[in-house]
């Protein structure tokens, strides 16, 4: 059965919530106020929890939580820039995550692929210092894992925090790991891409309990505007092709991942 066209997907679906999305990126510059203001929210986004990924972006995901009711937000240091940080960035992050909308730690985590960007050692020290911040907090964490699952999987038994594994790259494996932890896994435009082995296979087998969407925005946007800029409406896309592989309807995964990113978030 061919995918239904973009207009006729977004006509039919709502309750769209992202459970991951950088709205602060500069490529939102010329029309982010239209977008969260206006178009998502007429495509049925109903949610979408923003994640930072250094000091200033938890400040600017903060200031976009303030301006857009349905805009959550999460304070963390991502591997890629957890290199040079003051001294005080925890007590930084920390602030951030006593706002009521500030409802997760992230995005946190490992990222074997950009060494370049901060060593190993580095990156885990300061994914380690946030998961005990989140463990103090109470909070779920957002983990980033790019070619570390050994590494991640070792430090999400470690110290076992609520949460979601973020753009799912594993095996379903892994995955079976990560849910046994309790944890959640976030899928987005990757299942439609032709190489998504991995990502389809754990589409297909994942409780339905367990599952939230994303999108990763600007990023990752899906087939059929793969390497364009992606946006939570776009969400619709991966329910689609979700819903194709499990046979249930798009709405009916779309209801479910909406109130599973609701109850992992703590959002009412
Ligand atoms: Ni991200």
């Amino acid at each position: 059965m061919p995918l239904r066209s973009f207009f006729e997907v977004i006509a039919i679906l709502r309750n769209i919530f992202d459970s991951h999305a950088h709205y602060d990126s500069r490529q939102f510059d010329g029309d982010r106020e239209q977008l969260l203001g206006w178009t998502l929210q007429e495509k049925g986004v109903t949610g979408i929890v923003n994640m930072a990924s250094n000091l200033e972006s938890c400040q600017t995901t903060w200031e976009l939580t303030r301006r857009y009711d349905y805009v959550f937000g999460g304070a963390g240091i991502h591997p890629e820039d957890a290199r040079d940080l003051p001294e005080d960035w925890l007590e930084q992050v920390r602030r951030y995550l006593q706002d009521p909308k500030m409802v997760a730690v992230g995005e946190i985590g490992l990222d074997y692929h950009w060494l370049d960007a901060c060593p190993k050692d580095r990156q885990q020290e300061v994914f380690q210092l946030q998961l005990e911040l989140a463990r103090e907090m109470a909070l779920p964490v957002v983990v980033h894992d790019r070619e570390a699952h050994a590494d991640t999987l070792a430090f999400l038994q470690k110290y076992r925090p609520a949460g979601v594994v973020h753009c799912f790259s594993g095996s379903w494996e892994t995955a079976r790991e990560i849910l046994n932890l309790g944890m959640y896994i976030g899928l987005g435009g990757v299942v439609t891409f032709k190489n998504a082995r991995h990502a389809v296979e754990v589409a297909k087998n994942i409780p339905l309990d367990r599952l939230v969407l994303e999108t990763d925005a600007p990023y990752m946007a899906p087939v059929p505007f793969r390497g364009k800029r992606n946006d939570s409406s776009l969400i619709a896309y991966a329910a689609e092709k979700i819903g194709e592989l499990r046979g249930i309807e798009p709405q009916t995964l779309l209801d479910c991942t909406a109130e599973n990113a609701r109850r992992l978030f703590g959002i009412g």
